[in-house]
């Protein structure tokens, strides 16, 4: 399904929305992050940082955890905003492993500054190539 420029520019500025409420007061870099669902509806949410800095969790998994909490599933489209940064910032090594357990591999990506119309398009199979280990969510190593 085609995702027209308006749509992608409603999901940046979610996601820039969302970014307000970061919680890192550790690496003072809000992020949030917008997820198109299959419902047309879109989950919101920011990275939460702590002070075991390991047990940070960025913007898009967070987004991805309350999405699937909440029953959302088909997602059509997630949109990364990093609102300080001044380049478009892409999504982590953890987060792209993430994304994509639950996307398929030409599900878009967006991802931008501060500066939501200077944002990169691409796809989560471009950001993962070499995908691995899908073959257990078929259950094939089952006895
Ligand atoms: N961060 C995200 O939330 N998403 C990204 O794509 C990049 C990094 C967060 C994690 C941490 O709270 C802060 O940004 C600095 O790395």
């Amino acid at each position: 399904m085609n995702i027209d420029q308006k749509e992608i520019k409603n999901l940046m500025n979610k996601a820039l929305e969302a970014s307000k409420l970061s919680y890192s007061p550790y690496s003072h870099f809000p992020v949030g992050a917008a997820i198109l669902c299959g419902d047309g509806e879109i989950v919101t949410a920011a990275n939460i940082e702590n002070r075991s800095f390991g047990l940070t969790i960025c913007a898009e998994r967070s987004a991805i955890v309350k999405a699937i909490s909440l029953g959302k599933k088909d997602f059509r489209a997630i949109a990364i905003c990093c609102s300080r940064a001044d380049y478009p910032v892409s999504p982590c090594g953890a987060c792209r492993q993430v994304i994509s357990e639950f996307a398929s591999p030409d599900m878009p990506v967006y991802f931008s500054g501060a500066d939501i119309d200077n944002r990169i398009e691409t796809t989560v199979a471009k950001l993962f190539p070499f995908n691995a280990l899908d073959e257990l969510k078929e259950g094939v190593y089952k006895e």
